[in-house]
């Protein structure tokens, strides 16, 4: 343990964990056919961020030095574990840290035992498998975007036709299935298996950009406008952060209240980051992002900066209604979003909850791998692809 140095590269912290990492995976996915062998690493050759390995890596190196669970400790609660639309959007735990020997987290009593800050080989097995869950949901993503790049290169529905995409993307799942299942731990198979079941559901609300009680042809924007994006957003892109952080917590056995802090942190983080890339979306040119740019309007999505641009110009109603598809609708819209509050309060939500990220952590002991984790927050909100 070390103090907390300000503005530590988290990538440093584990970069020895991840050399290992990209060779881990390729040999999960290995076939016999050669073909299926080549679609399946496709995606693992291209320069991926890492950036759930990576969570998972710094979570399971913060957490290994606080409490541990002990049976005197009561068992983490299991409300994450609702499969359906779960989660509602509550507050964070927030742990103040006021008074240090109060402080849950690192007090150290008689149920709890030293720690070592290693990471465990069936953490750094999770940190892959969170790796081909994202992966996998890339190649089904791209298929149902019709995508032409996937980080500087042609997508792999466009490399070797949708048929194959699909079926690449299946096999993953199955292969982050069969080492999920060695890791012989119920719990976390549970997690991960709800974050698959999240990603669809995530993607299903996504195919209707508004809840199902509004006009879809005419929706007004009101209360649930946002809330639905949010709930959407969790499903699509916090769940896997999230449940992910929290499965590495399990695997270290940490007590239950560094679980559930390692879930906040994970579930403000991944709505950030889903944030941040909405906002990308418009504001990034489609060569840096690696990806096309101003996707979202072309594909008929409302995101968060359309949102607040339309909770202050009504107009904007009738072209989420007909999800931008007339004549001039997407750079009408596209013009409307800049010119409103809209990225401005997209990156201040995002800010927010950056900020409830760091807070939830804020118990952890100082480390290098907590100073990381405070760093990825950072990171999402500074980064440009
Ligand atoms: C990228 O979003 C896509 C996701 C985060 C998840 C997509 C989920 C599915 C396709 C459901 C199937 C899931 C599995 C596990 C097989 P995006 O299109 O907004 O981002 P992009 O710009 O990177 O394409
Ligand atoms: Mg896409
Ligand atoms: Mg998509």
């Amino acid at each position: 343990p070390t103090d907390s140095p300000i503005g530590i590269d988290p990538l440093r912290v584990v970069a020895k964990e991840l050399k290992f990492l990209t060779g881990n995976i390729q040999q999960l996915l290995g076939s016999g056919h050669p073909l299926l062998d080549r679609v399946a690493k496709y995606y693992t050759k291209s320069e991926g961020k890492y950036v759930r390995p990576m969570l998972v890596l710094l979570m399971s190196q913060a957490t290994a030095l606080t409490p541990r669970y002990s049976s005197g400790s009561t068992p983490s609660s299991p409300s994450h574990r609702a499969s359906s639309i779960d989660e509602p959007l509550s507050p964070p735990i927030i742990l103040s840290d006021a008074n240090p020997s109060q402080n849950p987290l690192t007090s150290q009593d008689s149920t709890t035992t030293v720690a070592s800050e290693d990471i465990l080989p069936s953490q750094r097995r999770l940190a892959e498998i969170t790796e081909l869950i994202h992966t996998a949901s890339l190649l089904h993503d791209d298929v149902l975007d019709t995508s032409v790049t996937r980080r500087s290169a042609p997508s792999a529905n466009i490399a070797f036709g949708n048929k194959m995409a699909v079926l690449a993307g299946d096999f993953l799942l199955g292969r982050a299935s069969v080492a999920l299942a060695r890791l012989r731990d119920p719990e976390v198979v549970e997690l991960l298996a709800t974050v698959i079941a999240n990603l669809v559901e995530g993607e299903f609300m996504q195919l209707k950009n508004t809840s199902a009680t509004t006009d879809a042809k005419h929706p007004t924007y009101s209360e649930d406008t946002l809330s639905y994006y949010l709930q959407k957003t969790y499903l699509k892109s916090a769940s896997l952060i999230s449940k992910s952080c929290r499965a590495a917590a399990l695997l270290g056995h940490s007590a239950p209240e560094v679980v559930d802090a390692a879930y906040a942190y994970g579930r403000n983080l991944g709505l950030a980051f889903q944030l941040v890339d909405d906002m990308l979306d418009y504001t990034i040119s489609g060569v840096e992002l690696g990806k096309p740019a101003g996707a979202d309007l072309e594909l008929g999505l409302a995101t968060a900066p359309l949102l607040f641009a339309w909770k202050e110009d009504a107009r904007l109603g009738e072209l989420v209604g007909r999800r931008f598809g007339g004549e001039g609708d997407v750079q009408m819209a596209r013009d409307m979003v800049l010119r409103s509050t809209g990225l401005e309060q997209t990156r201040a939500l995002a800010q927010s909850y950056v900020d409830k990220a760091i807070a939830a952590i804020s118990g952890f002991p100082d480390s290098d791998a907590k100073a990381g984790l405070v760093e990825m927050c950072t990171k999402v909100m500074d980064r440009r692809k």
